[in-house]
């Protein structure tokens, strides 16, 4: 594992000679032969309820024969996939084995802030930390990952993160594929930069804190341009966006129909028939795709659509790398049965929302690159503007105080960019996404939102946060929540 410093040395300078001699594009993608990992499962139940993880120092092949330094969670990449049900209280213990202080975040879990892992929770080197997860929210996929001060795009990028699948039986009333590994895959998506013996390179510098860490080539739960084989039927993936910065624009490139059924917080209340779909950094879409054509599907992302125009700004410099890229095939076996044949068209339930008029409101503007050129003209350090409501993340300051099972508004605004918002310790309903109503698969229940200029979020606040505990909201561009663009609340 290479040091922090060694990482900002040497990495910065591949980085920049990536950048000159121009390989953008994908690394290796007419491959299509390495079989998709899938993170073991882990049922806690079957483990009397209690659930171990080791963060760890590995080596991983993204590319055969050419292992990488990386970081994982009991096992060198990634984590294992977390199965937890609905009513239990699931007891974990995370031991440190990094030379790094980190933390774990439980991404989209609806528990007390005192065990949600966000910065106020540190495990050093050597330490192992023990709390107990009370589930009591709907069938979801949630994410655990690292949120230690400063430290979370490096620990991410190097490969910490995992899944968590919330269950109560809601999926397997509604008839859909749930067989894990099989025709229910997880796929966690993320982009990443490589130097030529297959090492990642993490792009450091004031260029990467103003549009993100951005790589070329997009790895599927660690592994580039692999081959999944499913049954010739209806298969459900769990996609979510690991990366960084970028947002994903996926699609099939026969341009084949799927249909979205679940978001951050669990399923639509009806299923969305769509050809493609934007998944911002931290985001959680669940789709069904329909192969019973037997024909080999190939996923792709477009380009970053809302990538930062830093290119342009700077006068060239640094344009960020999000060009169109395949990501893995899916060849269909007709010798599997297929166990599901029908998509669900409703799902669950959605309460009607609250009226709005009479609920608190709170404004957060996110100062992004408009500060950063200014400050950097007037010759300040890159990043020092990073913010919300033009100040940045400090730990010993609570920006926001909130009554316990009080509902808000809250208007999100963005300066120069685009910023996937995230809200620890709620579910919340997006009201408007630049003064218009949400498009229908953003219209379940959602914990980040990606915000072009403007968002209405409705929040429902039902988790206490006390005061040396309190919960984090912030932009999941990682290096601007590590930069500063992150704010911290309290509930009671
Ligand atoms: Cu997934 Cu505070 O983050
Ligand atoms: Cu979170
Ligand atoms: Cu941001």
């Amino acid at each position: 594992m290479p040091t922090r410093r060694e990482t900002l040395l040497g990495g910065g300078a591949l980085a920049a000679s990536t950048l000159l001699t121009g390989t953008s594009g994908c690394a290796q993608t007419n491959g299509f032969t390495t079989l998709l990992p899938v993170p073991p499962l882990i049922d806690a139940r079957s483990q009397g309820g209690a659930i171990r993880l080791v963060a760890q120092e590995g080596r991983h092949e993204f590319m055969a024969g050419r292992p990488a330094a990386t970081l994982g969670y009991s096992g060198p990449i990634l984590g294992p996939t977390l199965r937890m049900r609905r009513g239990e209280e699931v007891r974990f213990e995370i031991e440190n084995r990094m030379d790094a202080t980190t933390t774990v975040h439980w991404h989209g879990l609806l528990i007390p802030s005192d065990r949600d892992g966000a910065p106020h929770d540190p495990i050093a080197p050597g330490e192992t930390w023990r709390k107990v997860l009370p589930i009591a929210q709907a069938e979801t996929t949630a994410w655990y990952h690292p949120h230690p001060h400063r430290d979370t795009a490096r620990q991410v990028y190097f490969g910490l993160a995992g899944l968590v699948l919330i269950e109560d039986g809601t999926g397997a009333q509604l008839g859909l594929p749930r067989t894990y590994g099989v025709d229910d895959l997880p796929l966690i998506l993320q982009d990443r930069l490589f130097d030529a013996t297959g090492d990642l390179i993490y792009p450091d510098g004031p260029m990467t804190v103003m549009q993100g860490a951005r790589g070329n080539t997009i790895t599927a739960n660690g592994a580039v341009a692999p081959v999944a084989r499913v049954p010739a039927g209806l298969v459900r993936l769990r996609l979510l966006n690991g990366s960084n910065a970028r947002n994903l624009d996926l699609r099939f490139a026969d341009g084949r129909t799927f249909h979205v059924i679940a978001s951050d917080g669990g399923y639509l209340a009806t299923s969305v028939a769509m050809t493609r779909i934007l998944i911002a950094p931290s985001e959680r879409f669940e789709i069904l795709v329909d192969f019973s054509d037997g024909r080999a599907a190939h996923l792709e992302t477009g380009p970053d659509p809302v990538a930062p125009m830093m290119g342009m700004m700077m006068g060239g410099m640094g344009r960020a790398q999000s060009p169109a890229a395949p990501i893995m095939k899916f060849a269909p076996d007709d010798r599997r049965p297929s166990m599901t044949t029908a998509v669900p068209p409703t799902l669950v339930d959605m309460p009607p929302l609250p009226p709005i008029d009479p609920l608190g409101r709170r404004r957060f503007v996110l100062n992004d690159m408009g500060m950063m050129m200014g400050g950097m003209m007037g010759g300040g350090r890159a990043g020092a503007a990073l913010g919300i409501n033009g100040q940045a993340f400090d730990m010993d300051r609570i920006d926001a105080e909130i009554a316990l099972g009080s509902s808000e508004v809250w208007d999100i605004e963005t300066g120069a960019m685009a910023h996937p918002f995230h809200v620890h310790g709620v579910h919340f309903s997006v009201i408007s996404l630049d003064g218009a109503p949400p498009p229908v698969h953003l219209q379940g229940w959602k914990d980040t939102v990606l915000v072009a200029r403007s968002a209405e979020i409705l929040i429902h606040f039902t988790q206490v946060a006390p005061r040396a505990h309190p919960f984090m909201f912030h932009c999941h561009i990682l290096e601007h929540e590590d930069a500063g663009m992150m704010g911290q609340y309290v509930c009671g």
